[in-house]
């Protein structure tokens, strides 16, 4: 059988994972999981239902669509409602949270069992998979992703300026790296890639060099 890996992409908000990821996925005929999404579907139904809600998480049905796009909370196609900017205020503080945590990566180890994934997120190389034969450590300076972001909302229709998407992202960048549990920090064997002057096909076609590489070693 052709040898699979696993790729683990982590950083900070709007740093390019899910675009990178998507793509890179798409080129290996790998499956792309966004962490992020899944932790933002939890803020949603927390949000909708009640804080209550994290003590029951069993009972909560997070799936995929085939296109690696969509998410189905409970059947509900929820791809659009999880960035709004409720979700996005709130999620940071839902996935501090130990149950969320714990629920979450056990369904995301379980994803990656048999390898080839893209999984993109803030502890994929650190603590979900750290056996992860690829890990990559996207960053960017916080004006630019601010920049990078802008343009993705303006092309959804969402009217928000410059200075509130780079004050969110600095707040998320903080809630993320200092919480107690898998806080966002480069896995000590990760590659550190500054994407803040690396278009799109630049840096996916580092990482694609390197995936080829590991696959071609023995
Ligand atoms: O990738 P994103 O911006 O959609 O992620 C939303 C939030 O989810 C992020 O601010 C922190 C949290 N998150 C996390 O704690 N762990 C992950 N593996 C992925 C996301």
């Amino acid at each position: 059988m052709k040898k699979k890996i696993n790729i683990a992409i982590d950083g900070p908000a709007a740093a390019g994972k899910s675009t990178i990821s998507r793509r890179v996925a798409k080129r290996m005929a790998y499956i792309y999981i966004d962490t992020g999404a899944m932790y933002r579907a939890v803020t949603l139904h927390a949000i909708r239902n009640g804080r209550g809600v994290i003590d029951q998480l069993d009972d909560l049905d997070i799936r995929f669509g085939t296109d690696g796009t969509s998410i189905y909370l409970n059947g509900e196609d929820v791809s659009a409602d999880i960035r709004s900017q409720e979700v996005t205020n709130n999620v940071s503080e839902i996935s501090s949270l130990a149950e969320v945590r714990q629920y979450l990566v056990s369904m995301q180890r379980k994803i990656a069992e048999d390898k080839g994934v893209v999984m993109d997120g803030r502890d994929i190389g650190t603590t979900v998979l750290p056996e992860a034969e690829l890990k990559v450590y996207m960053k960017a300076s916080p004006e630019i992703r601010a920049k990078r972001r802008l343009k993705e909302e303006k092309e959804r229709g969402i009217d928000i300026d410059l200075k509130t998407l780079t004050d969110q992202i600095i707040r998320r960048d903080d809630l993320d790296m200092n919480r107690e549990i898998s806080p966002l920090v480069k896995a000590h064997d990760a590659v550190l890639l500054d994407t803040s002057h690396m278009s799109i096909p630049e840096v996916e076609e580092k990482i694609i060099r390197m995936a080829e590489d590991l696959l071609r070693e023995d």
